[in-house]
């Protein structure tokens, strides 16, 4: 599963599962566009890479805002003059019942998960069209397959990620660009960190193999769907989830 010469741009890789994915493409040998909006780790992570002998640059960027996510592709393009890998990584969680949603809470989940999925593959397709060939990984997760209560803005947002993640694939799979989804189930992070011991044990018992995933469980998946090892696989969501969904 070789990346040499390749280039990658991770959203949200300032920590969690979006640095673990940096960090494998990193040792597989593409070089790496880190973007967060959390500018302190993600600095950290660029020192790592370097360490790893690949190149690394930051940007910071929002990708809820539309402006942003063009700028992060821009500035990938005219740093590598390519982007072979998109993996849209960045999300974030505002629970609450239905009953107690607040607009605010529903919109800022839609914007980041959703939107700011779309807004990134937006900014790259011309350039994907072009290279006819490419990469785009989108991190959907169980929450959009199975639904959880507390998290309608969440489920929904992933739920839209993998319909997303389908359309997209249909389209650009005339120009060899490949569109996969990996829908993680509860992996040991710090949006899962904070989760009562009750609800943890509970949450262990609806999984078949009986504990949380590791960052790179998730990371494995998103290498696999990088490299040529998964040439003819396009519109797929591939479950990382200790069996929760079969
Ligand atoms: P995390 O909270 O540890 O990391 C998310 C990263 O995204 C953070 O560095 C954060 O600063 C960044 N981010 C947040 N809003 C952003 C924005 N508007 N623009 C750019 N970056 C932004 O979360 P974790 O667990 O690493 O999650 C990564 C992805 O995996 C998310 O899409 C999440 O929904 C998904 N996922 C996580 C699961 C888990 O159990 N941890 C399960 C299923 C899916």
């Amino acid at each position: 599963m070789e990346l040499k010469g390749k280039t990658a741009v991770v959203t949200g890789s300032a920590r969690g599962i979006g640095r673990e994915i940096a960090l494998h493409l990193a040792k597989a040998g593409a070089n790496l566009v880190i973007s967060d909006v959390n500018e302190d780790a993600g600095l950290q992570v660029i020192e790592e890479i370097k360490r790893l002998g690949q190149k690394a640059i930051w940007v910071k960027a929002d990708v809820s805002k539309s402006e942003e996510s063009e700028k992060l592709i821009q500035t990938a393009l005219s740093t590598y003059d390519r982007i072979d890998i998109l993996v849209n990584n960045a999300g974030i969680t505002r629970d609450n019942l239905m009953m107690r949603m607040s607009e605010a809470e529903w919109q800022s989940v839609i914007n980041v998960n959703l939107t700011g999925t779309y807004n990134c593959i937006r900014a790259a397709t011309k350039s994907f069209m072009k290279q006819k060939s490419g990469r785009i990984i989108n991190i959907a997760s169980v929450v959009g397959q199975m639904g959880n209560p507390g998290q309608a803005n969440y489920a929904a947002s992933k739920a839209g990620v993998i319909g997303l993640t389908k359309a997209v694939a249909k389209e650009f799979a005339a120009r060899n660009i490949n569109v996969n989804a990996v829908a993680p189930g509860f992996i040991q992070t710090a949006m899962t960190d904070n989760l009562p011991d009750k609800a943890r044990e509970t949450l262990i018992s609806f999984i078949p193999l009986g504990r949380l995933g590791q960052p790179e469980d998730v990371a494995k998946a998103v290498l696999f769907l990088s490299t040529e090892a998964s040439a003819y696989m396009t519109g797929q969501v591939i479950n990382v989830d200790g069996g929760m969904v079969m």
